[in-house]
């Protein structure tokens, strides 16, 4: 007898998705194998519906701090890898790293993001828990999230108690395979998800996610990603085309897609209604308004950097990072300017995950 199963459409499968939250494996390649711009358009125009019910016409921003570019990694991605010999190293003293977030503060930030490579000798969880502690006690209406790579259980309880609120730690990507082929052999795939199963069993409001258009990656890459997201469920999505650093193995490689990037974010924000996602930087550098673009297909988080300005030009993790001449307080004007162009606001909260 003749096999009368059809496959269904991309706009059937994301009907299905809006409906009931999650796709198979299968249906998640055929999205990544079949999908058209219109196919897009159409996720985005959805994606968009359930921002605005969820958030209304609003954006949430967190000021971003890069306190250390050292990283005893070597992800074969990464412009501040251990092995990039050119990169000029740098470290934030305590002090360096209060003062950015009192001036953050000024300019309506509500949330810290501390992010750096993983420096774990010079930033010991002990030193980023006293941080933690006097930022909290600066700004006790401010929510503080820490994105230090990954770390033990008992440094995650140690800076849960010194009261970080969220930890982002992107997974990179949920396939097993294609992550030995972005990271060398003593990175653990396996050490990387148990990090983050032990940061949401924390309480932390927990944030994975992935490059688009990383070397290797295939449409079952991006499948097992949704599937992984879909399951895990974090409470932040952080998704950025791949970039090129001229310093690392994957300096030959192309950029990510920057509208296959749009449709990821589409596809999480119809999957995951309330999940916060951000228009990254990445997708800024992509393309001028990629950010705006970002919004307008379902993101609602802006992450502009506080960092001073000149360490900006060290935190280089791809060629062509934007913001990296400005100063905070041009970020924060430029990003609220760029939203009200679009019809957005930013908004001035802690903007936590409800
Ligand atoms: N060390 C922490 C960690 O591993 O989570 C935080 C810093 S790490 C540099 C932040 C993120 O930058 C990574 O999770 C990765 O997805 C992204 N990233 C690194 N290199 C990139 C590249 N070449 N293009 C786009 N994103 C990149
Ligand atoms: Fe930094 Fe636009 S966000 S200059």
């Amino acid at each position: 007898m003749k096999d009368i199963k059809e496959n269904k459409t991309v706009k059937q499968l994301i009907d299905k998705l809006e409906k009931q939250k999650m796709l198979t494996k299968d249906e998640w390649v055929q999205v990544f194998t079949g999908w058209t711009e219109d196919d897009r358009g159409y996720a985005a125009q959805k994606a968009r519906q359930i921002s605005e019910a969820v958030f209304g016409k609003k954006v949430y921003i967190r000021g971003i701090v890069e306190f250390s570019n050292v990283c005893r990694n070597d992800c074969y991605y990464c412009g501040i890898r251990c092995s990039n010999s050119n990169a000029n190293r740098y470290r934030l003293t305590d002090e360096e790293i209060l003062s950015c977030c009192d001036e953050g503060y000024g300019y309506g930030f509500r949330t810290f993001v501390l992010q750096s490579g993983e420096d774990i000798k010079a930033f010991s969880p002990e030193r980023v828990a006293e941080i933690v502690r006097r930022i909290k006690k600066a700004h006790p209406d401010c929510a503080v999230t820490l994105s230090l790579g990954e770390l033990e259980r008992d440094a995650l309880v140690l800076l849960k108690q010194a009261g970080v609120d969220r930890y982002l730690l992107r997974h990179e990507t949920a396939n097993k395979e294609h992550y030995r082929k972005l990271h060398p052999e003593d990175m653990s795939f396996e050490h990387r998800m148990k990090c983050l199963e032990t940061i949401k069993e924390l309480g932390y409001q927990t944030g994975a996610g992935m490059m688009i258009g990383s070397p290797y990656q295939t449409a079952q890459c991006l499948a097992d990603d949704m599937v992984f997201l879909g399951s895990f469920k974090p409470h932040m999505i952080g998704i950025g085309p791949f970039l090129p650093h001229k310093d690392t193995p994957f300096r030959d490689e192309p950029k990510g897609d920057y509208e296959l990037t749009l449709f990821v974010l589409s596809l999480c924000r119809i999957m995951l209604p309330r999940v916060l996602l951000p228009a990254t930087t990445a997708l800024g550098t992509i393309r001028p308004n990629g950010r705006e673009q970002g919004v307008l297909s379902g993101a609602n988080v802006i992450m502009p950097n506080l960092s001073p300005t000149e360490v900006r030009k060290k935190y280089m993790l791809y060629d062509g990072k934007i913001c990296t001449e400005d100063q905070s307080s041009e970020c924060r004007l430029c990003v609220q300017a760029r939203m009200k162009r679009i019809g957005y606001e930013v908004e001035i909260s802690r903007g936590d995950y409800k």
